[in-house]
């Protein structure tokens, strides 16, 4: 894996923005996955701040979001696609027709999974992938446990995911769904380049258990050591155990 460690969240946030705007400079078709949370939240603000002084053109690039919450409409408050809305999409130019999102609210979530999966394949593949850790080790909601999958499917989530994502849900964790929908590991696989992002003395620990640690699907961030282009983008808290 390729680390770099900075001395602050904005260090990690502008580099993090400049990695993606060089993509997009070299190839204005990118492919951009994207993820939810509080970890790229300066950078989707660094990259809005380069859009509107004129550096970056989304208008062709297409993004695919890793995951988003089961149960819930594209329009709740507290959906993953309500955070990239506000956090993001508002602030440049991306063609909403080249927004693309999991729809927790599917009839048939099964047949939703399969659709995006056929979407991704439809756009090209993944060029550069986003991805947060969570304090568990999970990527994108693909949590740790004696199995993973790797198609994007549905999954349970665990009491601790909940538990962060609770904010979204005016602190309410018992309003957070218990289900959602991802990326498998082997759809965040086939993106052919990674960039990983972690901050804070919270990651530390997954982020040790990611580069050093067994690969095991218990800490589904260690499977990450297999791909061959991860960047791991850190602050020197997260990487304060390496
Ligand atoms: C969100 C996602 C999650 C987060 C992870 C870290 O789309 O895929 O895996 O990246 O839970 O979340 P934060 O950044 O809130 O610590």
């Amino acid at each position: 894996m390729d680390i770099r460690v900075f001395e602050t969240d904005a260090e990690v946030a502008a580099a993090v923005a400049g990695r993606v705007a060089e993509a997009i400079r070299a190839r204005p078709t990118l492919v951009l996955g994207l993820a939810a949370g509080g970890t790229p939240v300066a950078t989707y603000a660094e990259l809005r701040a380069r859009f509107a002084a004129g550096q970056v053109d989304f208008s062709h690039v297409t993004t695919f979001n890793i995951d988003e919450f089961a149960g819930i409409e594209p329009s709740h408050p507290g959906s993953f696609r309500q955070f990239m809305q506000v956090h993001f999409f508002s602030g440049v130019n991306i063609d909403p027709h080249r927004i693309h999102f999991l729809d927790g609210s599917a009839a048939d979530l099964e047949v939703e999974c399969d659709r995006y999966e056929k979407a991704i394949e439809n756009a090209g593949g993944i060029d550069l992938q986003l991805l947060g850790i969570g304090t568990n080790g999970h990527i994108g909601f693909n949590e740790p446990g004696p199995a993973l999958v790797a198609r994007t499917h549905r999954v349970r989530l665990h009491a601790i995911t909940r538990r962060e994502n609770a904010a979204l849900f005016s602190g309410d964790v018992s309003r957070v769904p218990r289900e959602a929908l991802t990326m498998g590991v082997g759809t965040i696989f086939r993106a052919r380049a990674i960039a990983v992002v972690a901050t804070g003395q919270r990651k530390a620990a997954a982020v040790a258990r990611a580069v050093l640690g067994p690969i095991t699907t218990h800490v589904p961030a260690s499977l990450l050591q297999l791909h061959g282009r991860v960047e791991l983008y850190l602050d020197r808290a997260a990487a304060s155990r390496l």
